[in-house]
């Protein structure tokens, strides 16, 4: 019986290995997936590099793969007629025939145009435009679980699952970016892609290539920086740490995809928890000491996959109700401003939250000229924690019937939605959209002030 399950998984990896090649170099996909063919070593398709926040406003950091390295990644950027700088950084031979490029760029000046060139098997990519705003006063847009990949169970074949996903995952970055005044970043909520990298198991591999190809996709990725936080579905996939160049990345909270890490930005500091590491303790120190070194900075926003204070089906779970009871006390001795997170894949805000009891007293008003309703919530009473929908409509779960006291607002229509972040010296303002109607948010607009 033994033998007969060795042979079969023999006969599956040897298909896989022979099949897997010509499933991705198929014409229709070639704006999605790599190419694998001889030649063509993305000799057209230097688009699978991905831009990540630096570790203060006047850094970028970059990753990409190729397939040959002389040991040493480069990237070259420079102003419209200025002096070309060539950046260097770590080149890591994954084994797996791709080598991971990781390079940060810094003494970037604000309200600039750049120009960066990338080298890839000995060759430089077409320069790309990349522009900085402005430090102080700045946007960013938050969206979760785009979970490439996670539709494929409705499709034929996988690929036609990866490939809407990736189509939905660009569309909606695009109607992010067309309601938003030039974001300077994206803040992902976790789970990026859906398959669970397994050593052992080719065809996840593969398939998890795959779902990254289509999660690094859309154009956009070129020159809008993204964050993303680690979900339950990145945990053990080296993919995640392969392809984020993480600014600041500890080994506190670790997994295989990377451990907590965070960045500043202006006047705010954003810290990543990887809360699928239970280890209390190590979260502590790492909030802990990373507030205690930046507490000159104003705002402070964590970001972590599992919405402790959400609407849907997750808050009963085992793991969820551990980081409950644990997290909260840590993050309001840090004096957090704000919570993002994902996992229920249902749009959710709570009221301010301190010691595990909602707030309720907060004003709300009326926008100046508008009907439109604002909460106006001082941070110094609790926490606010919103919980992003599925940003790409790849999986909708059904809302709980029992409602979470903890929970304000819930939009639990099977419909995607992003929100837009404004980063002030007096307050942060949030609006939060579904996917199809720009002009009505789906829940009040959100002031915090403090
Ligand atoms: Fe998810």
């Amino acid at each position: 019986m033994k033998n007969k399950r060795k042979i079969i998984s023999i006969l599956l990896s040897i298909t896989i290995i022979i099949f897997f090649p010509i499933l991705s170099i198929s014409k229709d996909n070639k704006n999605y997936f790599f190419t694998y063919g001889e030649n063509e070593c993305y000799l057209d398709n230097f688009d699978q590099i991905c831009l990540t926040p630096g570790e203060n406003e006047t850094m970028l950091n970059f990753c990409w793969y190729s397939k040959f390295s002389d040991g040493v990644s480069k990237i070259k950027v420079y102003e419209k007629g200025g002096k070309k700088v060539i950046y260097k950084g770590k080149s890591t031979n994954l084994g797996n025939g791709f080598i991971s490029n990781k390079v940060t760029v810094n003494n970037l000046k604000e309200n600039t145009t750049y120009y960066y060139s990338y080298e890839c098997d000995g060759m430089w990519s077409k320069p790309v435009e990349y522009n900085t705003k402005d430090f102080q006063k700045y946007t960013f847009i938050f969206m979760a679980d785009p979970q490439i990949g996670a539709s494929s169970k409705k499709m034929k074949t996988y690929e036609d699952g990866i490939k809407r996903d990736a189509d939905n995952w660009n569309n909606v970055i695009k109607k992010s970016l067309d309601k938003s005044c030039n974001p300077s970043f994206i803040v992902c909520g976790g789970d990026e892609t859906n398959t669970k990298e397994d050593d052992r198991d080719l065809s996840s591999i593969h398939i998890s290539n795959l779902e990254y190809s289509g999660f690094l996709s859309p154009s956009y990725l070129r020159y809008i920086p993204v964050a993303n936080a680690i979900g339950n579905h990145d945990k053990d996939n080296k993919n995640f740490y392969n392809h984020f160049n993480m600014p600041n990345l500890t080994n506190l909270g670790e997994t295989i995809a990377g451990g907590d890490y965070y960045f500043t930005y202006g006047n705010a500091l954003y810290l990543f928890i990887n809360t699928n590491n239970l280890n209390m303790y190590e979260h502590k120190k790492f909030i802990d000491e990373v507030v205690e070194r930046n507490k000159d900075i104003k705002w402070r926003i964590a970001v972590f996959h599992h919405d402790i204070y959400g609407g849907g089906k997750h808050k009963d779970e085992k793991d969820v109700k551990y980081i409950r009871k644990n997290l909260p006390n840590i993050l309001e001795n840090n004096k957090i401003d704000l919570v993002l997170c994902g996992h229920d894949h249902i749009y959710s805000r709570s009221y301010p939250i301190k010691s595990d009891k909602e707030i309720m007293d907060f004003k709300v008003e009326k926008l100046q000229n508008s009907n439109e309703k604002v909460d106006i919530i001082k941070s110094s009473k609790g926490i606010t924690y919103i919980t992003g929908s599925s940003c790409t409509g790849s999986k909708f779960y059904k809302q709980p019937k029992d409602k979470s006291k903890y929970v304000k607002k819930i939009y639990h229509k099977k419909i995607a939605t992003y929100t837009v972040i404004e980063i002030g010296k007096n307050a942060i303002n949030i609006v939060t959209y579904e996917l199809n109607n720009n002009n009505k948010p789906v829940d009040n607009r959100i002031i915090i002030q403090k």
